[in-house]
């Protein structure tokens, strides 16, 4: 008799595989943390710990999901789906406790709109897409503190972009296609204190682009085609103002330095400017009557801008105040792995 044999092994290939993930408490946090990275799950675990407070579903073939998988889980505050190949993520399951998702190094094209994370934090969706933002595209997470949109393919947004997000203290758009901005994008974002523009394609910043009044604390330029015509006054003497929040990153897999750099912030454009520090370039602007100070026909910051070379190392992440009392995990996977494990997905 030999099918007896084979049904056996059948029955075997149809029992559900036996739960693969680890749970442990994470002390920090005081969450139960479940680990299920690297599993090549193509479905999320049904049988998950109902107390589950962090879900690590790094590194599976989750291509396509549903927050309702996630319904359950009602003490859930951190998702990690990085390195799924995910390309579409389905919202609306109401999930109360949600505060940190990160979906970066992933496939997605379009960001869906969140619907259903009223507590959501923290959102990474660096390196996946991207290739713009719907209008009001966070109106539905207006409680965002944390927005990573590195490593996309974003050329333009709309001026919309980020309205509502109050609370918003870091956005990172670095390392996009990013060729103008509007300058009402960051008008809304009152709590702002880090903003990442380096690595786009950004040749000039319109006026008024870094709203009066607001306190940041570290914004990041370098590594645009800056146009060094009269069009770059406005933005040559905000750093001029700033030049204490001016930095220059230096990503690393396992920390970011930063450094004080207002003289990195270079000239492209026009050839003969190449590579000269937009702080200490000559603007020889005529038009510049209307100029709300100084008042004369021609700028000249000198050249002796002081260096300041006050060099920063953070654990990881460079930009969490000290005072910083929020959640906070930062995971390595939201830098860029040199080494992605390309999971078994076949
Ligand atoms: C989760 O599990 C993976 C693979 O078993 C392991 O490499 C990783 O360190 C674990 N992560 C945490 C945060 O414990
Ligand atoms: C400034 O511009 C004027 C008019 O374009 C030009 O004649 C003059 O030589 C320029 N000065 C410098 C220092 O480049």
């Amino acid at each position: 008799m030999q099918v007896p044999a084979l049904t056996l092994v059948t029955l075997l290939a149809l029992l559900p595989p036996a739960q693969p993930c680890l749970s442990e408490m994470n002390k920090v946090k005081d969450l139960l943390e479940v680990n299920c990275t690297g599993q090549a799950l193509r479905a999320v675990p049904p049988d998950l710990p109902l107390d589950t407070g962090i879900l690590l579903l790094s590194d599976n073939c989750l291509e396509s999901l549903s927050t309702i998988a996630f319904l359950p889980l009602s003490q859930l505050e951190d998702i990690d789906l990085a390195n799924n190949g995910l390309v579409a993520l389905h919202t609306g399951a109401l999930l109360l406790s949600l505060k940190e998702l990160t979906l970066s190094h992933n496939a997605l094209v379009a960001l869906p709109i969140l619907e259903g994370l009223p507590a959501l934090t923290h959102l990474a969706v660096a390196h996946n897409n991207l290739e713009t933002l719907a209008p009001g595209a966070f109106r539905t997470v207006s409680q965002l503190q944390n927005l990573d949109l590195r490593g996309n393919k974003m050329q333009q947004l709309p001026r919309e972009a980020f309205a509502g997000l109050r609370a918003l203290r870091e956005l990172d758009l670095s390392d996009n296609l990013l060729k103008e901005l509007p300058k009402e994008l960051l008008q809304d974002l009152q709590k702002l204190e880090t903003l990442w523009l380096s690595g786009n394609q950004l040749q000039t910043l319109p006026a008024d682009f870094f709203p009066k009044g607001r306190l940041f604390m570290y914004v990041f330029l370098t590594e645009n085609p800056w146009h060094c015509n009269c069009d770059l006054y406005y933005l040559q003497t905000w750093i001029q103002k700033n030049a204490d929040i001016v930095y220059q990153p230096e990503r690393g897999l396992e920390e970011t330095k930063v450094e004080v750099a207002p003289e990195k912030v270079l000239c492209h454009s026009p050839v003969e400017h190449r590579q000269k520090p937009i702080i200490h370039f000559r603007l020889n602007c005529s038009i510049l009557e209307d100029a709300d100070e100084e008042g004369g026909d021609e700028y000249n910051y000198g050249e002796e801008t002081t260096e300041i070379a006050t060099m920063t190392t953070f654990p990881l992440h460079p930009f969490i105040p000290k005072d910083w009392e929020g959640p906070l995990r930062i995971k390595s996977n939201s830098w860029p792995c040199t080494d992605t494990t390309i999971p078994p997905c076949a």
